[in-house]
């Protein structure tokens, strides 16, 4: 479903390089992933979590949605990293950023900025809202304070026994503080799997719960993800392209180009970008290696960092997501002064105009200036190309991080800050 094109004056060496990836590791790192024989393979439930998934839990999933938007004004999704990023940017990007829905979705328990979390709580507190709480560790400080705020607010204004309805808590089976109350408490629950970690779960519950409550149709979601699982589960990279990417950012990389710069030209996928940002960042930065993910929004910021990616340092190379039809457009019509000067374009589209300055940009950024430039292109966005886009980056991630040699799937050194955090703020337990 995803298309790749390539461009750039460094093409001849990128291909070159990719074949030698090809002859080197294909066979080898398609078969760990596979197999499940590679670093961290206790966590690579997601492969083929979506074909696995019993279909009374997807329409429990449905049903619990659907009770919410009835008996609610508002959902309140509190989590934070993979508990939180993947079920805002499938939202926003097929709902866009000012949907027409009188039931509305906000996300908290993502910062610890008490301007943000006291505006949430303005927001929410003459709504009639429910509850979403993720976390898989169920232990995770910024949505556990964000919890407790929201469980206080309803627990004042309607008292202690409205919270068993107005709560859903998606954690882990068995283990975690989440868990405990959810169970002491009778909130309706969702499983995170073991085998699933955070940044890979918006194929479980912790994004098809929210995505659903969005009103988004999650049977297209998931069918997206299945054809994805059959698609890049291709061993052969010229067949595969989530494979064919990984081992062209590894390219890039190895040619001194360490940092990719996702693109999109629509303001609606910044939270696919921040979701890939957490995908890439977190699976690869470790042990001294990994590609920076970095992130524009064109055409706003080619009035911005465009003018660097062109001509400043020589150390990054593109991603574009390209969604070849917009869900709504707009004509520019004729105007009989033409003050503006825009008669020009009159009859012609706004998407016409935007593809435009895409292949213009293109042109200036590979051709006048260094760049390489990655185009993957689905045809639209909606649930189901979405659900494949979520798998392709995915898998691709797991093969890149392999060819980097780490594991695609801890993440030691945000361990590390929670504890130093921890021994500072006091928490009992914790030296
Ligand atoms: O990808 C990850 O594993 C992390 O970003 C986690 O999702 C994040 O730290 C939140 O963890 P939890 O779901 O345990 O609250």
């Amino acid at each position: 479903m995803v298309k790749l094109e390539q461009y750039g004056k460094i093409l001849p060496e990128v291909s070159e390089a990719v074949k030698q990836l090809q002859k080197d590791y294909q066979e080898e790192i398609a078969t760990r992933i596979d197999s499940r024989s590679g670093r961290g393979n206790d966590f690579l439930g997601w492969l083929d979590y979506a074909s696995k998934l019993d279909e009374k839990e997807v329409e429990r999933i449905q049903a619990c949605a659907k009770r919410i938007r009835e008996n609610y004004e508002a959902l309140a999704v509190v989590g934070i990293g993979g508990s939180y990023l993947g079920a805002r940017a499938a939202i926003e990007a097929i709902n866009g950023l000012y949907p027409n829905d009188n039931f509305k979705i906000v996300f908290v328990g993502n910062t610890l900025s008490s301007n943000y979390t006291h505006q949430v709580i303005e927001f929410l507190k003459d709504k009639k809202f429910a509850i979403n709480v993720i976390s898989k560790s169920g232990t995770t400080t910024e949505p556990s304070i964000a919890f407790r705020l929201l469980k206080d607010l309803l627990e004042k204004k309607y008292g202690h026994a409205y919270l068993k309805d107005a709560i859903i808590a998606t954690t882990d089976r068995a283990r975690g503080a989440l868990k405990k109350e959810a169970d002491a408490e009778g909130y309706e629950q969702f499983v995170i799997p073991d085998d699933v970690g955070g940044r890979y779960s918006v194929i479980t519950p912790v994004g098809l719960l929210p995505i659903a409550a969005a009103n988004i149709d999650i049977k297209a979601f998931l069918k997206g993800v299945k054809e994805g699982e059959k698609e890049y589960s291709v061993h052969d990279i010229s067949k595969n392209t989530a494979y064919y990417y990984a081992c062209t950012r590894y390219a890039l990389y190895k040619m001194n180009y360490p940092v990719e710069m996702f693109v999109s030209y629509e303001p609606q996928y910044q939270m696919i970008s921040e979701w890939l940002k957490q995908l890439f960042a977190e699976s690869e930065g470790k042990e001294g290696k990994g590609l920076l993910p970095d992130s524009v929004t064109f055409t706003t910021d080619l009035h911005s960092v465009g003018q660097m990616i062109q001509q400043g340092s020589p150390t990054l190379f593109e991603t574009i997501i390209n969604v070849e039809t917009p869900n709504y457009d707009i004509t520019i019509e004729k105007d009989k002064d033409d003050l503006d000067g825009l008669n020009y374009l009159a009859g012609k589209s706004l998407s016409y105009v935007n593809h435009t300055a895409f292949k213009g940009t293109l042109k200036a950024h590979t051709e006048d200036g260094k760049v390489f430039a990655n185009i993957l292109s689905v045809e639209k966005l909606d649930a189901e190309t979405l659900g494949n886009l979520f798998y392709f980056f995915m898998r691709t991630c797991a093969f890149s991080a392999y060819l980097l040699d780490v594991n695609p799937f801890d993440q030691p050194g945000v361990e590390i800050y929670k504890h130093n955090m921890f021994v500072l703020l006091g928490k009992p337990g914790v030296k």
